[in-house]
């Protein structure tokens, strides 16, 4: 059985984590023992009551989250927040995040993965070559099939604010919380924006810009990468349990 110590080195090789400016810690954030085993490895958005309580159920002792459970920062660690943390450290579970890193990998970023499974010509990362956790690219066939192909992929339907564009140019994914990059979309002649939830200002900027978005739910549209990373991890190790957990509220966010 591979050690926290080690799996961690893994991990940060394929996540690059230094190489990223983000808004949360990356890599491992959270372990009693780096020499601990680790045999049951859990992988979710968020670390959720349901998901914690879920690790405690199937004896959990690794997780690999998406969102960092820290995501306000460390200054204050009061209940709730304490009382999560606490147990984690109780069960002994290690706590690694890959959340820009997870974004912008070509193999396990979320939004790259979808345009993969829809076949997107002329594809291209975006809004940067450093971080590019967003894809731009043409779709071959017609509306009615791109959106059945996404509502299969993502197993629900979009919330769609504006009709679709009678003629699609070219279309943009950016998984979890995108609106701040509809502009650059725009800039790069996309008509159709795919991501999982918006604020109001960009839902105000995109009926003024006249380009449609699709919405497919922030934790809905980042399970993606973690399914994948999960295959991975079920080829590379002989861990007893690799398993994603969804959180409580996955159909409705
Ligand atoms: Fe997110």
């Amino acid at each position: 059985m591979v050690k926290v110590s080690e799996f961690v080195k893994f991990m940060d090789n394929i996540f690059k984590i230094n190489y990223f400016t983000d808004i949360v810690k990356n890599g491992l954030v959270l372990s009693l023992d780096l020499q601990r085993r680790i045999n049951r490895v859990g992988l979710a958005v968020d670390l959720t009551p349901f998901v914690l309580r879920k690790l405690i159920q199937k004896n959990f002792d690794f997780l690999i989250l998406h969102h960092s459970p820290m995501h306000r920062g460390l200054e204050r660690i009061t209940p709730p927040k304490s009382n999560i943390i606490e147990t984690v450290l109780n069960k002994k579970i290690s706590i690694y995040v890959s959340h820009l890193p997870m974004d912008c990998h070509k193999k396990f970023g979320h939004s790259h993965i979808l345009a993969k499974k829809l076949n997107l010509t002329e594809s291209k990362p975006f809004p940067s070559k450093k971080e590019p956790f967003g894809v731009i690219g043409k779709f071959k066939s017609d509306l009615k099939k791109l959106e059945n192909l996404l509502d299969s992929i993502l197993s629900t339907k979009a919330k769609k604010i504006l009709n679709s564009p009678t003629e699609l140019k070219k279309l943009a994914i950016v998984s979890g919380a995108g609106g701040s990059l509809i502009d650059a979309a725009i800039e790069q002649g996309a008509n159709l924006f795919i991501t999982g939830e918006i604020k109001y200002s960009d839902f105000i900027n995109s009926l003024e810009n006249n380009i449609s978005v699709w919405l497919y739910g922030h934790h809905n549209t980042e399970l993606l990468g973690l399914f994948e990373l999960s295959r991975h991890l079920k080829r590379k190790f002989d861990f007893e349990v690799v398993e994603v957990i969804e959180c409580e509220i996955a159909s409705q966010c």
